[in-house]
């Protein structure tokens, strides 16, 4: 082999790689990020090597102590990382054999960079999903607490962000916590696909050594071995599930942060948020901006983003690996990050929300929320409901030049628009009415909502962290 070409592959090579192109075509400077998974599967793969025959105990042995000894210089940050050395396993095993010489080449017996990435990324993965996994369950946690503590706060809910009828705070954070209840979901079914082992599919075809798949896989704690080996090698389609997860998630953490934004906002006035998740201006004393629910929406378009690349990515690849592959780490990374933090962000500031009570509350009994109520009241006497609706209308529309909510205003200026009002007209057209009356699975009356949040806590609770 010639020294001037690359000592990992340069036997059939003549010349040395152009400098350019070696730095082109090297991941490095990005997948040393996968060093720890790389090292747990090169001892499991060297055990099973072992187990077989191939190896000798010795050698086994004297691997495995190298490779502990790497990851303490890489922990260190003492490891030289290395350009020319491409990626994270040739720099890792040309480190193992600087340490115990021959042997160290032996490890790369029977598999291929192929199936060692495709199994670091899967241990990469099924880490961080262990890790997002616990910040998905203490903000669904805080969300659910704030919802039961806020069950008879009276709030107006919107369609077509105008007023509606009232619901109460903590139906509007349950609302929150399904669509986090179905991201979660999402994320423990993607980790049953993350967690199929290719170790062993070699570059494509499998290996002629006497491996023991299953082996491997126990050490390493995946399910099973993936079953076919080109499809072993060049599947990513756990990496697309994992962005779809996120970016779903994202799409939700989006719409909760604009919710913050208006909320926070004077013309709104609703919840304030802790100074500690909020900003000033440089130039406005009085301000204090939301930065962390803005930031939050804001990053929803890079985890889009990143789905998109995946995707397209993977789009026409004939099997089995092709270095395009190589290109499915920094998306991947950024995601796992991306969600972390804004997973983190949205636990440690849900539970801080201070509601505004009172300012809800005026603004529920400004809006006509009651209106539905009154309307509904009036069927109930027999009037044909599309009646009900216009006489509420002309109600309203009095209320608008009168300035009045339709609970202000006497039984007389009522029954001018429907003789079958009486008295008890009054307890329908309160905020607390119309709550209360809300009372079935799903609806927003308090006892409705403190019987949801305790089904929700547990169903969460039913869920095994990293099952
Ligand atoms: N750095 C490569 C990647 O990330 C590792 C696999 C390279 N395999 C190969 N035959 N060039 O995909």
């Amino acid at each position: 082999m010639s020294q001037a070409t690359n000592q990992s592959w340069g036997g059939r090579f003549s010349e040395p790689t152009d400098a350019f192109v070696a730095r082109f075509t090297a991941s490095v400077t990005f997948d040393q990020r996968l060093a720890r998974q790389d090292i747990q599967g090169s001892i499991a793969h060297a055990a099973m090597l072992a187990r077989v025959g191939v190896l000798t105990d010795d050698e086994r042995d004297a691997i495995i102590n190298g490779l502990n000894e790497i990851q303490g210089e890489i922990e260190r940050g003492e490891f030289n990382w290395s350009v020319p050395l491409e990626d994270v396993h040739m720099n890792i095993e040309a480190r193992l054999t600087d340490k115990i010489g021959i042997t160290g080449k032996k490890l790369h017996t029977g598999r291929s960079r192929n199936d060692q990435v495709a199994t670091d990324i899967r241990l990469f993965m099924r880490d961080e999903i262990d890790v997002i996994e616990v910040e998905l369950k203490r903000l669904r946690e805080g969300m659910i607490e704030l919802a039961d503590r806020e069950a008879d706060t009276i709030m107006p809910g919107f369609t077509h962000l105008q007023t509606a009828q009232p619901v109460t705070f903590g139906h509007h954070m349950l609302a929150w916590q399904e669509m986090l209840a179905r991201d979660h979901e999402r994320l423990l079914d993607c980790r049953k696909r993350v967690n199929v082992m290719p170790l062993g599919a070699a570059a494509l075809a499998g290996t002629t050594y006497p491996i023991d798949r299953h082996v491997t896989a126990e050490l390493l704690g995946f399910d099973r071995p993936a079953e076919n080996s080109l499809d072993a090698v060049s599947d990513r389609d756990f990496a697309i599930e994992f962005t779809s997860f996120a970016s779903i998630l994202l799409m939700h953490l989006s719409r909760m942060s604009e919710e913050l934004v208006l909320w926070t906002s004077a013309q709104f006035n609703f919840i304030d948020l802790p100074d500690r998740f909020c900003t000033g201006s440089s130039i406005m004393p009085q301000k204090k901006n939301p930065d962390v629910p803005e930031l939050v929406r804001g990053k929803t378009g890079r985890v889009y983003g990143h789905l998109m690349a995946l995707l397209t990515l993977m789009k026409s690849q004939p099997l089995a690996y092709n270095k395009d592959n190589q290109e499915d780490k920094e998306p991947l990374f950024d995601a796992v990050d991306t969600v972390r933090d804004c997973l983190k962000a949205f636990a440690d500031m849900v539970p801080a929300i201070e509601p505004k009570k009172a300012s809800m509350y005026e603004a529920a009994r400004r809006g006509f929320s009651t209106a539905t109520d009154l309307a509904d009241y009036l069927v109930r006497k027999g009037v044909a409901f599309r009646d009900a609706h216009e006489i509420v209308g002309q109600s309203v529309a009095y209320g608008l030049k009168t300035e009045k909510d339709l609970s202000e205003m006497s039984l007389d200026e009522l029954k001018q628009f429907s003789d079958i009002i009486e008295q008890d007209v009054f307890e329908v057209l309160t905020l607390e009415g119309s709550v209360a009356a809300r009372n079935h699975i799903g609806g927003t009356a308090p006892n409705q909502v403190r019987a949801a949040a305790q089904r929700a806590r547990e169903a969460l609770s039913a869920l095994k962290a990293g099952a």
